[in-house]
This record gives structure tokens, C-alpha cells and sequence, in this order.
């Protein structure tokens, strides 16, 4: 796939190992390109909670206790969740009114949790098991690519 700017995915990295540089254009990159997205973006994990990353759309909640909403529950149980419709979820956590539906994927290299990455959308029952693959497919071109090194001392993982 390829993006307003020509792109493809992979070589949104090419020549840069800087995680939050990259971070930043994958959030974008994701945001242009599929529909349907009010919201796409990072939460790293620092000192035991999720703290706001790079991202795309409304101004969100900047700290989420592990456990706590969609993204805390990822997190803690370090799998993807797919929320159909975000009224159904106990504890969801409510940044932007827009949101109907939700997936949040776990960021993990090497073993260890780095954060999550969170997509909302305008549109119930937005996402797709197909989808969720391609985007964890994506996630891992952007931690191959990327020096995690600097995100831990910013972020105290
Ligand atoms: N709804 C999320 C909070 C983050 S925002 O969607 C950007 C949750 O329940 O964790």
C-alpha cells in the first residue's frame, strides 16, 4: 500500500532509526490511509502506566493505569483487543465522543512491552481480524527498523 506521498510502508523507514521519528510517521501513515479512523496513535508504557505517544487526531488522555480501559487492558494481558462497539466495554475510557468502535495492539519486541498501539473509529464495528493482522505485520516492520534504546530512557520501560 502506498501513501498520499508515494510511500509504501517500508520505506517510510528507509535511512532512520529514530523510534519516535518513525512512530510518528507510522501514526500518520495509518491515519491517511485506511478509512474510517478518528484517532490513531501510541501509548508507552513509563513507570507502570501508559503514557500518550505520537498520534493523529484529537487532543486524548495522556496517562492510562494498566488495566484500566481498552488500551490498559491490552497492555496488562498483552494481547490485541477488538471492541465492536465501545458502550460494551466495561471501563472503556472515553478520550473522543466520535468513537464507535476500537482496536488496541500490544507493542512488543524482543519480550518486552513497550507500550500499545490504539486505532477508534466513527464506525461500529470498524475492524477486522484481517485487518488486525496487517496492521501487527506493519508494527513489526516499525520495531525492526527502529533504535528502541532512547524510547527507554525517555519513557522509563
Ligand atoms: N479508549 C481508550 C483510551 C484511549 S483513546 O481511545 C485515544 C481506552 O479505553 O483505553
Amino acid at each position: 500500500m502506498f501513501s498520499e506521498t508515494g510511500l509504501a510502508i517500508d520505506e517510510l523507514f528507509i535511512g532512520e532509526t529514530n523510534f519516535i521519528a518513525n512512530a510518528s510517521n507510522f501514526a500518520s501513515f495509518v491515519y491517511h490511509n485506511f478509512s474510517d479512523m478518528n484517532w490513531v496513535g501510541f501509548y508507552f508504557l513509563s513507570n507502570n502506566e501508559l503514557v500518550l505517544g505520537p498520534f493523529q487526531g484529537n487532543p486524548a488522555c495522556v496517562r492510562i493505569a494498566l488495566g484500566k480501559g481498552v488500551c490498559g487492558n491490552s497492555a496488562l494481558q498483552r494481547k490485541a483487543i477488538i471492541v465492536e462497539n465501545v458502550n460494551d466495554f466495561p471501563g472503556y475510557i472515553a478520550c473522543d465522543p466520535h468513537s464507535k468502535s476500537e482496536m488496541v495492539i500490544p507493542v512488543i519486541h524482543s519480550g518486552k512491552l513497550y507500550g500499545v498501539f490504539d486505532i477508534d473509529s466513527p464506525v461500529q464495528n470498524r475492524f477486522s481480524v484481517k485487518e488486525l493482522e496487517l496492521f501487527e505485520s506493519y508494527l513489526e516492520l516499525l520495531l525492526n527498523s527502529s533504535n528502541l534504546i532512547p524510547l527507554e530512557c525517555y519513557y522509563h520501560i
